[in-house]
């Protein structure tokens, strides 16, 4: 036993364990600093005399693997991506008033959105139970390590649902944000955890096709190169989360070893339109070839891909005025299979992931996924629809999701997939 060393770790950690809300309290009021004050010096003394017990009543009620050997045998097994929205009466895990961090434009409620049953439902997995988002397992697992959002504003809407999750047990310090707020770090001091948001829009590298010395809104992508914003910040990361799909759905020009090897949707007779989902094979497979075979420093780095969130306009598109009006999840019974572009993506995603896990396994690398898509496919009332700080009036957002919202889901997604990684060694 080390008492003197541990004391200061233990106050931190008791300072820690207090949230912000109940310090501005205590400092509002005299009388209760001064009863927090006697009572910190006794814990000083209980820190001194029992720092083990202390360790075992603060540190310790966070996910205990040894629970898992009384839940069913299907558990670390069980393929959570596979089952139906069901009717859940206990709501959101926070709301608009207990997360001071929703962005404005995924506010729902407060730009007006009338229906909140939207919020009632949970995701059941057909053969297990997804367990409920515990920021405090999510904490222990990621303490002393780097997580990265890798991808577009679907990727930081993800982030933005993680930090509400996370609100109730610790906010983080801002340490780096963009001019545009595209590349973001945070840091959680209480536990030693990194957040970055790594703005990409293909993975690869792209840059906008100019055309008669205009920009055009498409971009020029080489599929062979990865975006070095993104890139050059593996090597600190710990647990990398790619994703990306909806850039790739618009007219753009691909290029692999400099040369134009066809486009999406460009309708020129002398240029081969080889799809979306092409590029999006190629990209992601540029990404994870870069770190099983090209990045010096990214030994043990664990990678997940979480599959295309499905945009979900109907009757238009974002400029013809589409909409998404729903108030309730859909059933798996109610997705057509057949045809389905984002199932079409989303099985191109998996294949990669997979050709990444067998290469990466022995390079000591971890790769997953977070297989967002047909849960999500069930959720055309998750959006905010007309329900956002919308600049121009009449469009709808049925891109991004509300906060709270089913969203939510992926972070709990999130939280048992790492939970059954961290069995298996990780990089320290
Ligand atoms: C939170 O949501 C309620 C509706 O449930 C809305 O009236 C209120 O303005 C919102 N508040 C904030 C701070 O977003
Ligand atoms: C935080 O974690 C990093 C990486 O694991 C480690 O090098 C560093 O010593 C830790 N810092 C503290 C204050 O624990
Ligand atoms: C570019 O400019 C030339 C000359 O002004 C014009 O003939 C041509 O159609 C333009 N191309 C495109 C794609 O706009
Ligand atoms: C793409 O490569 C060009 C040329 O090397 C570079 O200027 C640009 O910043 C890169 N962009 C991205 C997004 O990687
Ligand atoms: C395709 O045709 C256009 C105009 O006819 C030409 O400018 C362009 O260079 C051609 N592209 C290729 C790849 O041949
Ligand atoms: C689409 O149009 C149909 C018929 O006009 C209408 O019943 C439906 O509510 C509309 N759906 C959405 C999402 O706007
Ligand atoms: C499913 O979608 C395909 C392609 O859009 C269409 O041809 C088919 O009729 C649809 N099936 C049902 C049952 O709606």
């Amino acid at each position: 036993m080390k008492p003197i060393s541990n004391f200061k770790e233990h106050i931190q950690q008791y300072y820690c364990f207090i949230n912000k809300d109940q310090i501005l309290n205590l400092v509002n009021r005299p009388f209760l600093l001064i009863c927090s004050s006697c009572f910190t010096i006794l814990l000083s003394f209980y820190v001194l005399w029992a720092p083990n017990s202390l360790k075992f009543t603060f540190r310790h009620e966070t996910y205990d693997q040894r629970n898992s050997l009384a839940l069913p045998d299907n558990t670390e097994t069980c393929d959570l991506f596979k089952g139906r929205w069901i009717r859940d009466v206990k709501g959101p895990l926070y709301t608009n008033f207990s997360c001071k961090t929703i962005p404005d434009k995924k506010n729902c409620l407060l730009h007006g959105r009338m229906d909140n049953d939207f919020l009632n439902w949970r995701w059941k997995p057909d053969q297990c139970e997804l367990p409920i988002f515990e920021p405090r397992s999510f904490l222990s697992i990621v303490q002393g390590k780097t997580l990265a959002f890798i991808g577009d504003s679907v990727s930081r809407n993800q982030m933005e649902s993680l930090l509400c999750l996370l609100s109730t047990e610790e906010t983080p310090k801002e340490v780096h944000k963009d001019a545009k707020d595209r590349f973001k770090t945070l840091y959680f001091p209480c536990h030693n955890f990194t957040l970055m948001a790594l703005w990409t829009r293909f993975l690869v590298n792209a840059t906008q096709t100019v055309v008669n010395g205009s920009v055009t809104g498409g971009f020029d992508l080489h599929l062979d190169r990865v975006d070095d914003n993104w890139a050059q910040k593996l090597p600190s990361i710990n647990y990398a989360i790619f994703s990306d799909a909806q850039w790739f759905l618009r007219q753009n020009y691909l290029f692999e070893g400099g040369n134009l090897v066809g486009c999406i949707y460009c309708q020129k007779p002398n240029v081969t339109d080889l799809g979306p989902g092409f590029a999006i094979q190629r990209a992601f497979r540029a990404a994870f070839k870069y770190i099983n075979n090209d990045c010096k420093d990214c030994k043990g780095i664990v990678t997940l891909l979480r599959t295309i969130s499905p945009s979900q306009f109907e009757n238009g598109t974002w400029k013809t005025g589409g909409s998404c009006v729903r108030t309730s999840p859909l059933a798996p019974e109610d997705i057509n299979n057949t045809g389905n572009a984002d199932l079409e993506y989303r099985n191109i995603q998996v294949a990669e992931i997979e050709s990444a896990r067998k290469l990466g396994e022995k390079n000591g690398n971890a790769f997953d996924i977070l297989d967002v898509t047909g849960a999500m496919l069930m959720r055309p009332d998750g959006h905010p629809g007309l329900h956002w700080r919308n600049k121009k009036k009449g469009y709808s957002d049925c891109v991004h999701w509300c906060l709270p919202g089913p969203i939510d889901t992926w972070n709990e997604f999130l939280l048992e997939v790492l939970r059954r990684k961290s069995r298996f060694p990780l990089r320290s």
